[in-house]
């Protein structure tokens, strides 16, 4: 079972709608079971999928300090991805999730201070020693702002080759319950997602078999 954790101490930079749209797009992309868990107080992504009309991709409640047992639980179900949405700005219930991440996605806008406040972010990752991917997101058709964005960011760690733009599909879709890819398949939003989440399966499946080989060396 894949653990992805989607965080950033910085408010509105898209950890709820990317912990939807990757969901949705790993179960499209056919990696199997998945089940999304919300730990923000602020349930945005609960609402989200209050309102979907498939019930394929359960929802979990559960507190940071239960994760452990739950995900437990989840593996020995047969579940083959957790995506796991979190909070902004509270630092001890982002470091005890990121704790069980395979994979920490951090979001981050192409703005100058969105860009100076993702190293409270890569702190905490660091701290629990989890590997971390940033995603740019909401980028404008500026392309040199967005390429700039890329060059700070990956001061700090790995930079996804594929950006999200700002589109109001990704927003829309949000509020019934759906993504940008169940809104239309031919979107340019739904391409990006679909490249997004080919990437991050391809860093996922690495990180299992680096796992693997560590845990039985030949
Ligand atoms: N690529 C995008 N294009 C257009 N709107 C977007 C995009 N990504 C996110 N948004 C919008 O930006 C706002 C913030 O996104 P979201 O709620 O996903 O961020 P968050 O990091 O989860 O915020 P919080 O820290 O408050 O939980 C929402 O209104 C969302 O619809
Ligand atoms: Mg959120």
């Amino acid at each position: 079972m894949h653990v992805l954790v989607l965080a950033s101490r910085k408010g509105g930079v898209g950890k709820t709608t990317l912990s939807g749209h990757l969901a949705v797009e790993a179960e499209r992309a056919g990696v199997g079971v998945v089940a999304l868990i919300d730990t923000d107080p602020q349930a945005g992504l609960t609402g989200w999928w209050k309102v979907r009309v498939s019930e394929s991709i359960p929802m979990i409640n559960v507190l940071p300090a239960g994760l452990g047992a739950t995900l437990r639980e989840l593996e020995a179900a047969g579940i083959d991805l957790v995506v796991i949405d979190t909070p902004p700005s509270i630092t001890a219930s982002i470091s005890e999730t990121v704790r069980h991440a395979d994979l920490v996605v951090i979001p981050a806008k192409p703005s100058p201070h969105d860009l100076r406040a993702v190293g409270a972010t890569v702190d905490i990752v660091e701290a629990e020693r989890r590997p971390l991917v940033f995603v740019v997101n909401q980028a404008t058709g500026r392309a040199k702002i967005t390429g700039d964005a890329a060059v700070a960011l990956s001061q700090h760690g790995t930079v996804a080759p594929s950006t999200l733009h700002h589109r109001v599909d990704f927003a829309v879709s949000m509020t019934d319950g759906r993504t940008a890819v169940e809104l239309d398949p031919k979107s340019k939003s739904a391409a990006e997602v679909s490249a997004l989440w080919l990437y991050l399966a391809d860093r996922l499946e690495r990180i299992r078999r680096n796992a693997a080989a560590a845990a039985n060396p030949a």
